[in-house]
């Protein structure tokens, strides 16, 4: 594609023949940024897969309802890991809605995502965009647009919203977290969603609709019910646990989806010890 094609929000460095994570997900989402390259592979996953939809509307309706109670903890610091293309009902339009003095840093990989997060967040000074690698933890967290905004004397959230099952086993997911974790005060909390599955409640379709998403966008891995309990070491549970997407806290009839008794997809919520 060259420029002539290329809409202004899309930064000039971007692989425009490969779909990317951001991209696909804010196709589902019913975002506008995305090209034809993301638009077929998601559809393909679709077609395979229809529930999908639905399930990515419950990793946003968790978002949703994870950051409005971690605001009625208290909680005015959100560093959010993997936050994706802005769509309706960002953490700081949750946020700043309650406490006009919350503060956030959204951090993605993704260029699309981190240009228009930017573009929209313009004069806001309580919210900072960093472009980085979630599993450089170490990189992130000493970042000029974390430091300067968070204080880590206080409590912080770490939003992993529909972003661990982009990190393998090989690349560590628990000490990824773990090294998060360990830069938190105590009262911080961490909230993650995450695909994955309970034993004896594994669908074909799924494998059929990973196979089309691993070759055509991103590897991912899906994890059972245990291995996300493990990635809160160091943290207790909020109730109720680890718990299906839209099981975790509903908050209304319309939280609760008919097809939540086979849920592909987990949200959790711990707070620091
Ligand atoms: C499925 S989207 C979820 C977006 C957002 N958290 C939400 O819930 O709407 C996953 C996001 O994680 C980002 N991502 C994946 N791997 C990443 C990494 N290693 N470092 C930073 N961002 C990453 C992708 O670019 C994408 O925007």
């Amino acid at each position: 594609m060259d420029s002539v094609e290329r809409p202004n929000w899309a930064p000039g460095d971007i692989d425009l023949a490969r779909p990317s994570i951001a991209r696909v997900y804010d196709y589902w989402l019913g975002g506008a940024h995305n090209f034809a390259v993301d638009r077929v592979v998601a559809d393909k996953v679709l077609a395979d897969v229809p529930v999908l939809r639905s399930v990515i509307l419950n990793h946003r309706a968790f978002l949703r309802r994870a950051v409005r109670y971690l605001l009625s903890q208290g909680i005015r610091q959100f560093l959010d890991l993997g936050s994706g293309i802005p769509t309706v009902g960002n953490v700081h339009e949750i946020a700043q809605a309650v406490d006009p003095t919350s503060k956030i840093v959204y951090v993605d990989i993704d260029p699309v995502a981190v240009a228009h997060s930017r573009a929209i967040l313009t004069g806001n000074t309580l919210v900072n965009v960093l472009q980085a690698d979630v599993r450089d933890a170490r990189g992130v967290l000493k970042a000029p647009e974390v430091q300067n905004l968070l204080d880590f004397d206080r409590p912080i959230a770490v939003l992993m919203i529909a972003l661990l099952h982009f990190v393998s086993d090989e690349e560590d997911p628990h000490g990824i977290v773990g090294a998060y974790r360990d830069a938190l005060p105590p009262g911080s909390h961490l909230a993650l969603s995450h695909a994955g599955y309970e034993e004896g409640d594994w669908d074909p379709a799924w494998d059929e609709a990973k196979g089309v998403y691993n070759r055509g966008v991103s590897e991912m891995t899906y994890r059972r019910k245990q291995d996300v309990e493990a990635l809160f070491e160091g943290f207790r549970l909020v109730e109720p646990g680890v718990a299906r997407l839209p099981l975790w806290r509903p908050e209304s009839p319309d939280d609760l989806d008919e097809n939540s008794s086979r849920f592909l997809g987990f949200g959790a919520m711990g707070r620091k010890v």
